[in-house]
């Protein structure tokens, strides 16, 4: 069957991006500050939803909301239902609060991240995830210092400060959510950070490494480098990202019991039992069509297919495979080709192998080649109660 319920995430993230921009000064709330034709909340959405999958709690200025909506709607994809929109407060923890409250209640570890650090990169969330996943109670991404620093007194220097004990704290600062939770429940200062307050209430705080990328915007000069940098990326990545193919998977399993005779591999196989599906149950078909939207990045057959799509009620490959080089080509690629396997006692692919290729192959504008094997009787698939489909595909931008 193909099913595209996403597993309930163990994290969520909270953006906050409900301050008002006061250094900035661009004239309105920072996180909708452009950068490039993009605000500040996109490209830090974007990075979190690079990151491990979680729930994400944005948290925007109250008269906000509705902009906030049209990012995540640009953004999420399928991942809309894991994303809440909330309102924060006029201090930055107040903010983390609000976003708190709105965490599902059986989320293990809460990350809290500044959108204003909108270009940090994914690996950064991974490091802080794996951390929380390894045990530790709070932790909190540090870079070294690198200027040699000196406390004053007004104009005059006291003394030099070993720059060798310090650290400079960025986001996302991971937390045990219980952690998180009542420290900020206890706290009774304001504090500029999590770490800050989950330490005030007695946690060790743990550090792993941090990025460069990972500044946070707050002066003019600060977005004028975030400019630079993704022009930079841009220019770089472009070239690169055009010329490489990308190869996507797709796997599909339908159980015989259907009506009427088979379809697998987009031909027919009369005197041969059904398969179950919502269409006509071809895991080949299935399979591919998974592979090349994955190949392309557009998600899978549920999303393009699904149940609440009627016209694809007893549909078969052809439908299928059209409409998914539609999308594909659409979305500037060409397909190179697909190679499937299904996994089956019955029907036997020996006599017909070429003639599937040829059908799948017209049906897609692109080289298909089937395989086929059984499962020396081990299995769903070898006591023959239904059949397996993998496929890999190729696609290359045009
Ligand atoms: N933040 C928030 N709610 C607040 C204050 C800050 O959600 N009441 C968020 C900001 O949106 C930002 C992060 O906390 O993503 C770090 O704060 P900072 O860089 O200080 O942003 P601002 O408070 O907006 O800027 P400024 O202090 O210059 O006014
Ligand atoms: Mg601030």
């Amino acid at each position: 069957m193909t099913d595209s319920v996403l597993p309930r995430p163990r994290t969520s993230i909270i953006l906050v991006a409900a301050g008002s921009g006061t250094r900035l000064a661009a004239g309105g709330p920072k996180a909708f500050v452009g950068i490039d034709e993009h605000s500040i909340l996109h490209h830090a959405l974007s990075g979190v939803l690079a990151g491990p999958l979680a729930q994400i709690v944005v948290v925007v200025p109250a008269d906000r909301i509705g902009d906030a909506r049209t990012e995540v709607d640009a953004l999420a994809g399928a991942r809309r239902d894991l994303i809440r929109i909330v309102a924060g407060g006029s201090t930055r923890q107040q903010s983390v609060s609000a976003g708190l409250a709105a965490v599902w209640p059986d989320v293990e570890f809460v990350l809290v991240h500044d959108a204003a650090r909108a270009l940090t990169p994914p690996d950064v969330f991974a490091r802080v995830v794996a951390a929380l996943e390894d045990g530790r109670d709070a932790v909190l991404p540090v870079l070294p210092v690198v200027d040699t620093l000196k406390r004053v007194d007004g104009q005059d220097v006291v003394e030099a400060v070993d720059r060798s004990v310090l650290a400079s704290a960025q986001t996302p600062q991971g937390f045990r959510r219980a952690v998180l939770l009542a420290a900020l429940a206890e706290a009774t200062e304001d504090h500029t950070d999590d770490a800050a307050a989950v330490q005030a209430a007695g946690h060790p705080v743990t550090t792993v490494a941090g990025d460069e990328r990972s500044f946070k915007i707050t002066t003019p000069a600060d977005l004028d480098r975030a400019r630079s940098l993704l022009g930079h990326a841009r220019a770089e990545g472009a070239e690169e990202a055009a010329a490489l193919p990308r190869v996507g998977i797709g796997t599909d399993v339908h159980a015989f019991g259907g009506e009427g005779t088979l379809w697998l591999a987009g031909v027919e196989w009369p005197g041969e039992q059904a398969l179950h599906g919502h269409s006509d149950g071809d895991a080949v078909a299935h399979a591919i069509v998974d592979a090349v939207l994955a190949a392309a990045g557009l998600g899978d057959i549920g999303e393009h297919f699904g149940i609440d799509q009627p016209q694809y009620a007893g549909a078969h490959a052809a439908a299928f495979l059209a409409r998914t080089r539609h999308l594909v080509e659409s979305a500037g690629f060409r397909i190179g080709n697909v190679s499937v396997q299904v996994q089956a006692r019955r029907p036997r692919f020996a006599t017909r192998r070429a003639e599937a290729e040829r059908v799948l192959t017209a049906a897609l504008g692109a080289p298909v080649s089937v395989s086929a094997t059984t499962t020396d009787g081990l299995g769903f698939t070898g006591t023959g109660e239904g059949v397996a489909a993998f496929a890999v595909a190729l696609v290359h931008p045009v």
